[in-house]
C-alpha cells in the first residue's frame, strides 16, 4: 500500500473514531492493541471470498432467466393482507436481490435499465419512488442466516427451503454451511429447471443438494425429516386460503425442536392471516448462535430475519 493510501485509510478511521465516545474508545483501543481485530478481519475476508462464489452463481442465473427473474409460467400477485397490499403493477417492480445487490441496482438505474420513480401525474414533477420487491434472499441475508443465526455445525442436519425458486437459499447453505443435506422444494417447473442447471454447471455434489418439483403440501416426509426449514414470504404466490392451509400443514409436520428461518416476523404473518391465537405458542424466538460473527455485519440491516424453534 502506498503512503497516500495509508493516509487515506487513517483518514477514514479517524472519521469513524470521531463519533465514538470516550467510554467506548477504550474498548476499541483494546480490540486493536491486543490484536483480536485480526481474527475478525480473517473471518471477514473468508466471508467476502464466499460471497464471490455466490456472485458467480448469480451471474450464471442472470444468463438464463428474464431480467425481472419472473418466469413466463408464473402467476405472481400482490397479497391482499399485510404490509405489501399497496404493491401493484404501476408502483412495483421486481428486482431479485440475489442477482442484483444495492450497488448493481444503482448502476442499473444510472444506465437507465431500471427506473427508480414513476409519474403520478404526467408533465408534473409529481413522482413517486417505485417499490422494489425481491422474491429471493440477498447474498448478505444468506450470510447472516448461516454465519450468525444458525448453529455453526450443521453436518448432521437437513435443511429444507420451501419454495426454492432460483435456488439462492440452497447455494447459500451449500457454500456457507457444512449442512449434510440441502433440499429445495419448488412448485414451478421452470424454476426447478434453473436450479438443476446451476447445480450441474457449478458441479455441486448432488448427494448433498437436491431440488424437488412439487407442491410442498405433497411432501410432508421432507418437512418432517428436516431440522432447519427456511420460508421466505410466500404470499405473492398463494392466496390467503392456501397460505393458511400451508401453515396448518407446517404446524402438523414440522417436528419439535426444528429451526424455522423466516424473513418476516411470524407474529405479523399469523395476525395478517387471522390465525394468531392458534399459532401463538407453536414457535419461540431463538437468539443467534454465532454471536461472535455479528461484528461482521451491520445488524440493523437484518432485523427482518428471524430464527424460531418449534415447541
Ligand atoms: C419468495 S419465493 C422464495 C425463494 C427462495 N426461497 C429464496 O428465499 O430465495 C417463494 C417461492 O415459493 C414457491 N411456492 C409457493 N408456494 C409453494 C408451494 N405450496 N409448494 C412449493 N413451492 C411453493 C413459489 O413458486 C416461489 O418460487
Amino acid at each position: 500500500m502506498s503512503e497516500e493510501n495509508v493516509v487515506n485509510v487513517k483518514h477514514r478511521m479517524l472519521q469513524l473514531l470521531s463519533d465514538v465516545d470516550e467510554a467506548d474508545m477504550e474498548t476499541i483501543e483494546q480490540w486493536i492493541c491486543n490484536r483480536s481485530y485480526r481474527k475478525d478481519l480473517e473471518r471477514l475476508k473468508a466471508l467476502k471470498s464466499s460471497q464471490k462464489t455466490l456472485v458467480k452463481i448469480g451471474n450464471s442465473i442472470k444468463k438464463i432467466v428474464p431480467f425481472e427473474a419472473e418466469m413466463p409460467s408464473e402467476i405472481i400477485k400482490p397479497p391482499t393482507v399485510g404490509n405489501q397490499v399497496d404493491c401493484n403493477e404501476i408502483n412495483t417492480c421486481h428486482v431479485d436481490e440475489f442477482l442484483y445487490d444495492d450497488n448493481e441496482v444503482e448502476k442499473l438505474i444510472k444506465k437507465g435499465k431500471l427506473k427508480k420513480y414513476y409519474c403520478t401525474n404526467c408533465n408534473h414533477r409529481d413522482v413517486q419512488e417505485l417499490i422494489y420487491i425481491s422474491h429471493s434472499m440477498s447474498c448478505q441475508a444468506l450470510q447472516y442466516i448461516f454465519k450468525v443465526l444458525l448453529p455453526s455445525d450443521l453436518e448432521e442436519k437437513q435443511i429444507l427451503d420451501v419454495g426454492s425458486r432460483l435456488g439462492a437459499v440452497l447455494y447459500g447453505a451449500y457454500y456457507l454451511s457444512n449442512a449434510g443435506t440441502i433440499i429445495g422444494v419448488e412448485m414451478n417447473q421452470e424454476c426447478c429447471d434453473v436450479q438443476s442447471r446451476i447445480i450441474e454447471q457449478h458441479t455441486m455434489d448432488t448427494n448433498r443438494i437436491k431440488v424437488v418439483h412439487s407442491d410442498i403440501m405433497e411432501r410432508s416426509d421432507l418437512v418432517t425429516n428436516s431440522n432447519i426449514i427456511v420460508i421466505n414470504i410466500l404470499e405473492f404466490f398463494v392466496d390467503n386460503e392456501k397460505h393458511k392451509e400451508m401453515w396448518y400443514f407446517f404446524k402438523k409436520y414440522i417436528k419439535k425442536g426444528s429451526y424455522l428461518v423466516c424473513n418476516r416476523s411470524m407474529t405479523d404473518t399469523f395476525v395478517n392471516l387471522d390465525i394468531f391465537e392458534e399459532f401463538m405458542n407453536w414457535l419461540s424466538v431463538c437468539k443467534p448462535h454465532q454471536i461472535e460473527n455479528e461484528i461482521l455485519f451491520d445488524i440493523e440491516d437484518y432485523e427482518d430475519l428471524y430464527l424460531y424453534t418449534v415447541n
